[in-house]
Parts: structure tokens; sequence; C-alpha cells
């Protein structure tokens, strides 16, 4: 019953109370270890590595309170519960025991069935925050699991949003033979080229390429296919579609820093460009490399009012505009790549 085995120090330097108490614990299955002062106390402990400890306060060599003191100092040994006893019953003794750190007071003469109650009653505690911190523990790591699944399900959800604005982007574009894969292009385009100026922000400039012409979404088939000249009114509802696009996107906080990007796309590098006439360095740089990428693909693939050009006609054609309707550091890139195939 009781101690089942449970390791017990009893550190007095009165052998016949020592005896008594061995006696009582170990009759109650405890495991009685002992010592006559601090310093043996001590090399017990580490030996041992009792579970609770019963000690007197006055002994030769060592005293109770100094042993109390290395005890509660000590990394590996403050959680072990302490009752100190005394004969003295002076006030100022249970508090300086107590503030020294002992977990409980007894003073001599006591009754051994107290004592064992109170050993009871503090194992017990000592078990209980034991578990408490155990749970804590267990519950800290469900909860950084949790945290790593949210992170997970927040990218996946972030994967799957984009997949369906590109899937928004194709079917827009399926429904033309002329304009069908052309995002998916123009962001390989873009993305050599941002590879090629060592750009920081790759992935953003691709994200834009491939949503650039979202805003067209909104525009009527038979004004975005029409094959002849187009009113003044059908080519204002035509060059609204970055802004158009730049509100769509804007609303989706993950895709923010695109929206520059897909707002600017048709500025041009002189200023003449839509829907602000931005000029230079004040257009966007992942914009100007999406107004050479889309440009190229735009000469390069088949229109309905001609054929497409061959790839050293469109460099011609983007070499000839450099400076004005593009930046020509983006054509020198563009170039670089094209050349070195
Ligand atoms: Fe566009």
């Amino acid at each position: 019953m009781n101690g089942s085995g449970t390791k017990i120090l009893i550190v007095d330097d009165e052998e016949s109370l020592r005896s008594l108490i061995e006696i009582y614990l170990s009759n109650n299955n405890y495991e009685v270890i002992s010592a006559s002062n601090g310093r043996e106390a001590l090399e017990k402990i580490d030996r041992d590595k009792p579970e609770i400890i019963v000690s007197d306060i006055m002994m030769p060599e060592m005293d109770g309170y100094e042993l109390l003191g290395i005890l509660k100092g000590s990394a590996e040994y403050s959680d072990i519960p302490v009752i100190m006893l005394t004969s003295m019953d002076e006030d100022m003794d249970k508090i300086h025991g107590l503030s020294a750190g002992a977990d409980d007071y007894m003073t001599k003469p006591f009754n051994m069935e107290e004592l064992l109650l109170r050993i009871e009653k503090l194992l017990f505690l000592k078990r209980r925050i034991a578990g408490a911190e155990y749970r804590f523990t267990e519950s800290q790591k469900l909860l950084d699991l949790t945290k790593e699944e949210l992170l997970k399900a927040h990218k996946q959800l972030k994967k799957i949003m984009l997949e369906s604005l590109e899937g928004l982007v194709t079917a827009l574009e399926a429904r033309d033979k002329y304009t069908r894969g052309h995002s998916e292009r123009v962001a390989a385009y873009a993305g050599g080229i941002a590879r090629e100026m060592n750009l920081d922000n790759i992935d953003t400039i691709i994200i834009a390429a491939r949503l650039h012409d979202i805003g067209k979404i909104g525009v009527r088939d038979n004004i975005l296919y029409k094959g002849e000249k187009l009113t003044k009114e059908e080519k204002a509802i035509i060059e609204a579609h970055p802004v158009k696009g730049a509100e769509i996107i804007g609303k989706i906080s993950f895709l923010r820093d695109i929206v520059p990007a897909v707002k600017y796309h048709h500025e041009r590098y002189d200023g003449t460009g839509f829907p602000e006439g931005l000029r230079g360095d004040e257009i966007p740089l992942a914009a100007k490399i999406i107004a050479v990428a889309d440009t190229f693909d735009a000469i390069t693939t088949d229109r309905p009012y001609r054929k497409g050009l061959d790839f050293d006609h469109a460099l011609n054609e983007l070499q000839g505009n450099a400076g004005t309707q593009f930046d020509p550091v983006v054509i020198e890139y563009f170039l670089k790549i094209l050349n070195t195939k």
C-alpha cells in the first residue's frame, strides 16, 4: 500500500528518530534512504535520486537550510519536495524554512501518521504538476502541429485560388483560336526576362503575366474577338481591361503584389500608353517586362488580320520600338536570351 516503492530520503543527525521514521515508512512501502547531515544527503541524492526528502534543520557539517538552499538552487533537484523537521517551534524558523523553499514544515515531536499524510500529499501534488507539465508540453506540440497544418492549408488555398484564376484566363483565351495559350506564353517569356535580369520577384512577375489580361473577362466576345476595326467606344471598352483586371486582382489579398503589373501592362515607355500615360521609370518594371513579352507573343502568333511573323521579324520590331513603346533595358535582356538560344 501507500509508498509503492517510492524512494524517500530522511536526513537527521538523531539516529533514533531517523530509524523510527525509517521503520514506519518502510512499513508503508517506501524505499527509505537515510543521511545524518546535509553533506551526506547530497551524496545520496546524487546517487539514489529520491522523490521526496524529509530533513532536519540543526545538523553538524551542513544544516538543513544549507541543504535546502543547494537543492532549490539546482536545476536538477529543485523539483524534489522537501519537508523540514525541527524541534524549535519558532515562527521565525518556519518562515525561514518556507522562504528558503521548503515545501512543508513539521515540528518535533510529531505524529508519524501525520508525516506520512504530508508526504503523500506532496507526492500527489508533485505528480499532478508533472502531469500538467506533460500535458502542457503535449498541447504545445499539438499547437505547433496545427500551426504548421494551417500554413500548409493556407499555401494550398493560395495555390487553388491561383489555379482557378489561371483557369479563368485559359477559358477566356480558349474561346478564340488566335489568343489560345497567349498568357501562358507571355508568362514563359516574362519569366525568362526576369530571370535574365536576375530579379528577386520572378514568381510574382510570372503570376502577373499569367493573369495580365484577366480584366478582359468583362469584355463581350463580339468586341473582344472582332476582326475588323473597332469603334471608338469599343476601343475604350477594350482599353479598360488593365484597370478592370487590377480591380479583380486587388480584391484578393495574396495577389496584391501583382496589381501594378496588371494595371500598367499597356503603358508605353514614351508615355503614350494607357490607362495613365505613365512614362519611363514611372512604369513598374514588371509591367514593362510583361509589355515586351505580350507584344512578342502577339506578333509571332497568327491574328485574324495577318499571319504571325517569324522570330527575326518580331525581334526587329521590338528593337525598332525600344525607347518608344518599350524600355530599352528590357529589350536588351530579351534579345540576350533569344540570341543565346
Ligand atoms: Fe492586355
